[in-house]
């Protein structure tokens, strides 16, 4: 079984993917996570274009993921707090509109979804549209962009970021809008996704909306 939650940033969507794969004794996979690192790669190579088709060929980037430790390394480095810095999340979504990239994100998130014996639950941005388009279920989480910002200021100041909100707020924007009008595979809603806006859901709310869904 194949879950996949996408939707723009700050939505919620790790916390209840991770949730509602508990829930549903799936295992889960950040799409996003994969995207970060493929960056990081980009960053060390000064993201310099003409080194692309070179850094992705031999790219020794690795993806584990479990609900409680999503762990990525490159060679022998561990990059799994390094893929949240402020860096990566002001180039991720630049990265992640080139179509070279996208190819091999598809790739790996296929292969690590098509390996398992359990259910799965993938969070990202055009799992429905594009890279699951037959998934079991489909949903599409969104939020006014302003209870997005906050949330994500929360997260990052919980996590020890120096940060505010108005720099959050500037970021989340800006990766939204070259997220949904990028040429290829933009954020979007699937036709068959169900939405769930969770402006005013609590958390229990949102995860309950999916999993009785998925129930049903
Ligand atoms: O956690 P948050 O929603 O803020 O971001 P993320 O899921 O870590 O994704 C980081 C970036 O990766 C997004 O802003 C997109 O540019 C890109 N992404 C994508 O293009 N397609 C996906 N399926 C997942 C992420």
């Amino acid at each position: 079984m194949i879950i996949v939650i996408d939707g723009p940033a700050g939505a919620g969507k790790s916390t209840t993917a991770k949730e509602v794969a508990r829930r549903t004794e799936s295992d889960y996979v950040d799409s996003g996570a994969v995207y970060r690192g493929f960056t990081y790669l980009f960053m060390i190579n000064d993201f310099d274009k003409s080194r692309l088709t070179e850094a992705l060929k031999n790219h020794d980037l690795h993806f584990d993921f479990h609900i409680d430790n999503v762990r990525v390394t490159h060679g022998d480095k561990d990059i799994t707090q390094t893929i949240r810095s402020a860096e990566i999340n002001n180039r991720v979504s630049e990265v992640a509109a080139m179509p070279e990239v996208r190819d091999e994100v598809r790739r790996i998130l296929r292969e690590i979804s098509g390996d398992r014996k359990r259910g799965v639950v993938l969070e990202g941005r055009d799992l429905g549209t594009v890279v699951f388009p037959d998934a079991d279920y489909k949903f599409f989480l969104t939020a006014a962009p302003e209870a997005r910002a906050r949330r994500r200021f929360d997260e990052q100041t919980r996590a020890g970021a120096d940060t505010s909100l108005e720099q959050v707020r500037e970021n989340v924007e800006k990766r939204d809008r070259i997220d949904s009008t990028r040429d290829i595979d933009p954020l979007k809603k699937a036709d068959d996704a169900v939405e769930i806006d969770s402006t005013y859901l609590t958390f229990e709310e949102q995860v309950a909306r999916i999993t009785d869904f998925v129930r049903s």
